[in-house]
This record gives structure tokens, C-alpha cells and sequence, in this order.
């Protein structure tokens, strides 16, 4: 560039004609142009990393470890984490537009509603920040998952079944009879993860012989402990014969809600049994309690992997333009009250 502009001058000093001046002077105010042009797309490439991490509810104990996981990725690296809670999709679409006027340059959602999805993809190319998506995949208008967003989320169904395997072990070893026992399925089935997530408990439970017919299912409004609470109400109406109660659902919040509702009823850690998935702070403070109740266990997930390890694949997509894996799908291990410490560290918690 700095040639072409030494060019340009060189051959103004030469040039007589009026003409011949002029079109030197456009050569010159392109170069300059140019240079200018190199400057800028130089300083945009050094601009520093700003990056938004979106989450669908704040106030869950799992999106605050992420967020926190997150920022200490953010200190290592020394981008900075834009972290915005978006309950609902008009205050998703704002947040990306404000990271667009931000500067930022992409961001990592789990959007309040998966069917999003195409418009999320717009409006991150509108604003040209890339976007990953965490925990819940994002779905086109047709219901298919968005394959060219990344995502890393649960491995849903296996994690599923390894809740329906603890329940059956532990009604085995509690010694009872699979007729006395009902199913309790907390359902979100509009959340593909959470669909996955149950039914492969199901699908666990119906292979070793648990009887269809107790399999009951509560469903959910929203996915938060008082609708389970809620729908586990109604369950609990209808279904008054059964001895004991199994519980499952896609996280600790919607079995707690179940939980509650059964000790309404006079149901004890002796006659009930759940299991939730997740592992964070509403499942800590079960086990805190001085006596166990029927939140039996959790199986534990990793929301290290999930906002540590986004937000540094994120970082290494923008500055050294390394694209994530299309998918990466995350595993969990069981946690009652007695391991607790030991599952944790092993996570890294
Ligand atoms: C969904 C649930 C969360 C959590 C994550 C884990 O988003 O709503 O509670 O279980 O999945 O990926």
C-alpha cells in the first residue's frame, strides 16, 4: 500500500497536464483509502474479545454456575463476558442486538424457546457475532435442529436411563413390590432435551419389567418447581392407590417441585424416591438438610464443561477463527448424599 501511495506521489512530480494532475490525486486519495482501509480492518481484528453469554433463566442455580464457569474463562483469557438473562424472546432479540451495538463479536445462548432457532441465526449474521448454543439445541421453523450453530448440550437419553437404572437398584434394594410403586414422568415434552431426558428413564424403567400401566405422567406449564409442584398436585389426586412413589423429570428444580408435593400428602423419604438431573445448588441444599428426604440423588452434569469450555471455544473461534465441534454432547454420574463430595470432585467442582 505504502508503495502504491509513494507511486502515486512519485508520478504527481512527474505529470504536467491539468488532467493528468488530477487523476493522480484520486490514484493518491485511493491509496490513502486503502491504507486507511488496512488500519481500520487491522484495529477491528485487535478489537478486544467481547462475548455474550445468554441464558433462558437466571435465577436457576445451573445457568449461575455456567455463568460463573464462564467468567473465569474470561479471566484467563481476558475477554469480556456480557452475561444476560433473556426469560422471553423479545428480551433475546434485544440482547443480541445489543451486543451487536456493543461490538461484540458472538455469543453462546440457551434460548427460552428452542423454535427460536432461525431467528436467533439471523440476527447473529445481522450483527456478524457468531453463535453457540448450550443446553438446549436450536430448532429451525420445521422442528429440525440447527446444525450449522454449534452446540454442546446433555447427552439427554443415556443420562435419562441412567436415572431410571438408579431408581429401579434403589427400589430393589428398599425391597419393593414394582405394583405398589407409581411413576411419576414430571414432562416438558416441548423441550426436546427434556423429552429425551424422560423417556429415556421410561424406556429404562419398561425394560426391566416396571409395569406401563404406573407410569403416569405430570405435565408441565413452565419448566420451574412450582408448576411441578403443580402438576405433580394433580397426579398425586388422581393416583391415590399407589404405596410408594417414583419421581423423575429433566432437572432438580421440576423433581423438587414433585418432592414437595408428595410430603404434602404425607409421603416420606421411606415411600417416595426421586431422582433429578443437574447436580447444582437445589440439589446441594437437599443434601444439606439434616435429614434425608425423598430427593434421593441427582445425576450430576457439568456446567464447567458448559461455560468454561463454550466460552473458550467461543474465544478461540473469534480470535484465531478455530470453528467449534458441530456437536458435543456431555455426560453425568450419579450423586446421592453420601458421595456427593467425591462426584463433585471428580467433575472439578
Ligand atoms: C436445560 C434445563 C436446565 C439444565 C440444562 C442442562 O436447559 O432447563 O435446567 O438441565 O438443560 O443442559
Amino acid at each position: 500500500m505504502k508503495t502504491k501511495l509513494k507511486t502515486a506521489l512519485n508520478i504527481q512530480s512527474i505529470s504536467t497536464s491539468t488532467q493528468k494532475r488530477r487523476r493522480i490525486f484520486q490514484l493518491a486519495g485511493l491509496s490513502l483509502a486503502a491504507l486507511f482501509c488496512g488500519i481500520s480492518a487491522f484495529s477491528s481484528a485487535a478489537d478486544p474479545v467481547k462475548i455474550g453469554f445468554l441464558v433462558k433463566q437466571a435465577e436457576e442455580p445451573w445457568f449461575q454456575d455456567e455463568w460463573k464457569y464462564a467468567e473465569q474463562a474470561a479471566r484467563e483469557k481476558g475477554f469480556t463476558l456480557v452475561k444476560i438473562g433473556v426469560p422471553n424472546g423479545e428480551k433475546l432479540m434485544s440482547a443480541i442486538d445489543n451486543l451487536g451495538a456493543q461490538k461484540a463479536q458472538g455469543f453462546i445462548v440457551c434460548a427460552p424457546d428452542v423454535k427460536l432457532g432461525s431467528a436467533i441465526e439471523r440476527a447473529a449474521k445481522r450483527h456478524q457475532l457468531k453463535v453457540f448454543s448450550v443446553d438446549d439445541q436450536l430448532q429451525d421453523g420445521k422442528g429440525q435442529a440447527i446444525t450449522s450453530i454449534p452446540h454442546m448440550g446433555i447427552s439427554a437419553y443415556e443420562i435419562g436411563k441412567q436415572v431410571g437404572a438408579s431408581l429401579l437398584a434403589e427400589i430393589k434394594t428398599r425391597g419393593w413390590k414394582l405394583q405398589e410403586v407409581g411413576a411419576m414422568r414430571i414432562a416438558f415434552d416441548q423441550l426436546p432435551t427434556a423429552r429425551e431426558r424422560t423417556m429415556g428413564a421410561v424406556d429404562a424403567l419398561k425394560a426391566s419389567g416396571f409395569p406401563v400401566a404406573n407410569l403416569i405422567d405430570a405435565n408441565l406449564v413452565k419448566s420451574d418447581t412450582e408448576s411441578a409442584y403443580n402438576a405433580a398436585n394433580i397426579v398425586l389426586t388422581k393416583q391415590s392407590s399407589f404405596k410408594h412413589w417414583i419421581i423423575f423429570g429433566m432437572n432438580d428444580e421440576a423433581v423438587l417441585g414433585a418432592v414437595r408435593a408428595a410430603e404434602a400428602r404425607k409421603f416420606t423419604q421411606d415411600t417416595m424416591l426421586a431422582i433429578g438431573i443437574g447436580g447444582s445448588k437445589s440439589a446441594l441444599n437437599e443434601f444439606a438438610k439434616p435429614k434425608q428426604t425423598g430427593f434421593f440423588g441427582s445425576v450430576l452434569i457439568s456446567p464447567k464443561r458448559h461455560g468454561y469450555e463454550t466460552s473458550m471455544m467461543m474465544y478461540e473461534w473469534i480470535s484465531s477463527n478455530r470453528q467449534p465441534p458441530a456437536l458435543t454432547l456431555t455426560s453425568g454420574t450419579l450423586m446421592t448424599r453420601s458421595n456427593q463430595h467425591d462426584v463433585r470432585k471428580q467433575f472439578g467442582l
